[in-house]
């Protein structure tokens, strides 16, 4: 699968997760106060919630349901209750459209 866009850069509010889907991949898109833009799965794997409902914090989206906040870098929980990493997906960003190739995760360290 190539790139899909899934919105428009100019959409998105900083600091603020926007829930995309692309084939039934639900994902979290965020605008961080850098002005980098992320997209993570949008599920905790701690339960069924959408992450794109949490709180943005620098570079992590935190779970509004139990508190886990997950990197935006590498997908992975930086505290408990969850402990499973959700998938980090490689952002391109084409002029003022946001694509994201739901088959190409990025490396996670
Ligand atoms: S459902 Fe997300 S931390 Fe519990």
């Amino acid at each position: 699968m190539t790139a899909q866009r899934v919105c428009a850069l100019s959409e998105l509010v900083q600091d603020e997760a926007r829930r995309v889907e692309i084939d039934g991949v639900a994902m979290a898109v965020v605008l961080d106060s850098a002005g980098e833009v992320h997209a993570i799965g949008d599920t905790c794997t701690h339960g069924d919630i959408s992450l794109s409902e949490g709180f943005i914090d620098g570079d992590t989206l935190e779970c509004w349901a139990h508190g886990s906040a997950f990197s935006l870098r590498t997908g992975k929980p930086l505290n408990l209750p969850a402990y499973e990493p959700v998938p980090v997906f490689a952002v391109v960003i084409d002029g003022d459209d946001v694509l994201i190739d739901p088959d190409v995760k990025k490396p996670v360290g």
